[in-house]
């Protein structure tokens, strides 16, 4: 566990740019943010929208000057987000945590295997590597995100299967839970395996890429926990022996598997 140097920061302020409706409750928002270091994919920010209380939340896409956050309202501090419109100011610090491991999983083929808001902390991997399938799957047609970009990543030679667990009357696709796409061929045909949404989405599926053939060692999964200084010193987002915010929010399953209570739900 290492700790940031940026703790003794405060927030930066930064200007709300543009606010994209995703879904129900489902927001993105365009932030220009002057940074010292480059976002890595899978890294999140410490955002600072009411002036009272800082979240985290994971860098969906990064230009030279702008970070793209794709958050949903569920409580106080985000609801305060929902408020803020162009022009706005916020405060953010970061980026901060362990990225996905692009240099290991560059050139390989890599299956991501995704439930509802997890596409947000996957997407600039999937932006920037090659041999890819995307298994995602929602709760319904209207919590996809991001469903202007499949072409785009369709016609860089990237697979896109999806499923809903409850379609609409315009729904075409498959339906089912996302593990009910995942069988021994799609497995056998990735390298490896990269897996974020809600917690028990998560255990179920990378149970699942195990079961198939994959090892725990090359399946990677995006954990969430509550932070408070999201730099390693306040302990909040412990998970047995692992800081959340240090040592993740990315790890290998063979690095989690021992950890009591990480895809349970109940530490979030
Ligand atoms: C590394 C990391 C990356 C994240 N990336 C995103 C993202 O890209 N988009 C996004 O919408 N959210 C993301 N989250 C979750 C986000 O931080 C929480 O939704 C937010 O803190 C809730 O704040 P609130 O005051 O609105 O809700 P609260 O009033 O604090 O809580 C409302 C509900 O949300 C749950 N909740 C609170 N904090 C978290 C948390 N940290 N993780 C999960 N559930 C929580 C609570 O248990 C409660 O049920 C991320 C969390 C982490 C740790
Ligand atoms: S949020 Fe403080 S140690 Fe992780």
């Amino acid at each position: 566990m290492k700790v940031s140097i940026d703790f003794v920061n405060a927030p930066i302020p930064a200007a709300v740019e543009e606010v994209v409706d995703e879904g129900p409750d489902v927001k993105t928002f365009v932030i220009r943010y002057s940074r010292s270091r480059e976002v890595l994919p899978g890294q999140f920010v410490m955002i600072f929208p009411d002036r009272m209380w800082e979240i985290p939340i994971s860098v969906a896409h990064a230009s030279r000057e702008t970070i793209h956050l794709t958050v949903a309202r569920v409580g106080r501090v985000t609801s305060a987000l929902f408020r803020l419109g162009g022009g706005d100011r916020i405060g953010v610090r970061g980026p901060y945590g362990r990225p996905w491991p692009m240099d290991i999983l560059r050139g390989r083929r890599v299956l991501f295997v995704v439930g509802g808001l997890g596409l947000a902390p996957v997407r600039m991997a999937i932006e920037q590597l090659g041999d890819v399938t995307l298994v995602y799957g929602a709760r319904n047609p209207s919590l996809l995100l991001y469903r202007n970009l499949y072409r785009s990543w369709e016609k860089e030679g990237k697979r896109i299967l999806l499923t809903v667990d409850r379609p609409d009357g315009e729904w075409r696709g498959h339906v089912g839970v996302v593990t009910t796409l995942l069988d021994g061929n799609l497995v056998k045909s990735h390298d490896y395996a990269v897996v974020a949404g809600p917690p028990i989405m998560m255990k179920f599926a990378s149970r699942m890429l195990e079961e198939l053939g994959m090892d725990s060692d090359r399946i990677f999964l995006t954990l969430e926990n509550h932070m408070k200084c999201g730099v390693g010193l306040c302990g909040h987002c412990r998970i047995g022996d692992r800081y959340v915010c240090v040592d993740g929010p990315v790890f290998s399953l063979s690095e989690i598997r021992n950890l009591e209570g990480w895809a349970s739900g109940e530490v979030i």
